[in-house]
């Protein structure tokens, strides 16, 4: 955003200009990685799957026993509307945080529940969004250990090893990484991961082990639809490179073709034929459906 324009933020109820939106330094979610996030994306204008992301937000709150937010669903629509607005996105994301909130002082234990939650919303414009190059050339991926936490459905700010995944793929030259656990693929760094085979999609099941994707709800639902074959099991690491087909989903890449596993060409080593497919589909229906 240029000096002219400064973006216009959410903090615990006012619009800031980004400068002026601060944070204290005792604050959980920068001590202690106390604080979940949600991505939702802008297309034209609008919010897509923005129920979903409400669901999994109170979830993780609820989880990891914040208290709950103190507006409704409507409410909180709002300010994403809002923010959408004041910044004039027709494509992009509005990224939000809650932590925990600023007890004060640092201590491991939990603050008093009565301690105010932090919530910062910003968003980031991203012009052309759905017409992302990748979508024709796929991504190459390398595989790496998953050395995360055991509350991966729990959506954290603790995006440390993610990070770092990132910057592997990237010293390796590839566009990202996949997670393994025991032979198997568990997620991308910041998507969850599929394979095609014998034109049936594979999935890892919902666990602990993975974030429960409101992208991948979408698409498997429009697959099915579709009457496309959909098997949720986890699929070893041998399996994605001797797949027909592999991809990846989530809020900001929505369907990506992955052509390319530690250097083994998936199928022809270019996007086949349904992954572009499920692209589409799941654009023009969240399109329909976005908010
Ligand atoms: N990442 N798995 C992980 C580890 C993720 O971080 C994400 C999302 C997903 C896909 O979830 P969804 O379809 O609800 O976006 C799966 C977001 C986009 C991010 O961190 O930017």
């Amino acid at each position: 955003m240029s000096a002219a324009t400064p973006r216009i933020v959410y903090l615990n109820g006012d619009y800031l200009p980004e400068a002026e939106a601060r944070v204290s330094i005792f604050d959980r979610g920068f001590l202690m990685a106390d604080g979940v996030y949600e991505v939702t994306s802008v297309l034209g204008g609008k919010l897509l799957d923005f129920a979903g992301h409400f669901v999994r937000l109170n979830r993780s709150l609820s989880e990891l026993d914040m208290p709950p937010l103190s507006m409704t669903e409507a409410e909180l629509l709002a300010i994403h509307r809002a923010l959408v607005e004041k910044n004039a996105i027709t494509d992009g994301m509005v990224y939000l945080q809650v932590t925990r909130g600023n007890p004060g002082d640092r201590s491991f234990e939990f603050p008093d529940p009565a301690t105010p939650l932090t919530v910062v919303l910003f968003t980031q414009s991203k012009p052309g969004l759905a017409d992302n190059p990748q979508a024709r050339t796929g991504l190459r991926v390398i595989s790496i250990p998953d050395i995360r936490w055991h509350r991966r459905d729990i959506k954290t700010v603790q995006l440390l090893y993610p990070s770092m995944g990132k910057m592997m793929a990237k010293k390796a030259g590839v566009d990202d990484a996949w997670f393994v656990e025991d032979g198997f693929v568990t997620e991308g760094t910041s998507n969850n991961a599929y394979i095609v085979k014998n034109g049936k999609i594979i999935t890892r099941h919902l666990t602990n082990d993975i974030l429960h994707g409101i992208t991948r709800a979408a698409v498997l639902r429009f697959a099915r639809e579709a009457q496309m074959e959909v098997e949720e099991r986890a699929f070893t690491l041998d399996e994605a490179k001797a797949a027909d087909e592999a991809f990846i989903t989530s809020a900001s890449a929505f369907v990506l073709p992955v052509v390319e596993i530690d250097g083994v060409a998936i199928g022809a080593g270019e996007p086949g034929r349904v992954v572009p497919r499920l692209r589409e589909i799941y654009l023009e229906e969240s399109r329909k459906s976005a908010v």
